[in-house]
């Protein structure tokens, strides 16, 4: 139960995205430390600026699931290199990730390029920094 489903399921899920006006779409998967998966697609908007990210999607769906922890990410899109999460979503899956999460970019031929969350959002303000 690694990488292999994890990005599997991102590849599956990328297949129901919404993404009429960019023509991009974007599959992410999420465990959880229940070992259970949660999936995401971008879902863009007439009204661009409203679009989510597949990231945020599979993030709103852990939560919902009574997920707390992220413990592996996948994101994969069609595109010439691995597809790295924005720099929001990086924020957005810090709330419940570390420094060490590992996150597996993909892209549709099968390059990966395995990183972690640490790496691409180093020195990041998280709930500890609140008093
Ligand atoms: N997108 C994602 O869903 N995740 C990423 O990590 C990069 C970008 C989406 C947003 C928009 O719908 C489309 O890809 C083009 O930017």
């Amino acid at each position: 139960m690694g990488d292999d489903a994890l990005l599997a399921a991102a590849l599956a899920v990328r297949q129901n995205a919404h993404a009429p006006y960019s023509g991009f779409a974007v599959g992410a998967a999420l465990r959880d430390e229940q070992g259970r998966i949660h999936v995401g697609c971008n879902v863009e908007n007439a009204a661009y600026p409203q679009g989510l990210c597949a990231e945020a999607v599979a993030l709103g769906a852990l939560v919902a699931a009574g997920g707390r922890r992220i413990t592996a990410v996948a994101v994969v899109a069609d595109a010439p290199a691995p597809v790295t999460p924005c720099g929001g979503c990086r924020q957005k899956l810090r709330e419940f990730a570390s420094d060490a999460t590992p996150v597996l970019c993909a892209n549709t031929a099968g390059t990966t390029m395995p990183t972690t969350l640490g790496a691409l959002l180093p020195h990041s303000f998280g709930p500890d920094h609140l008093p």
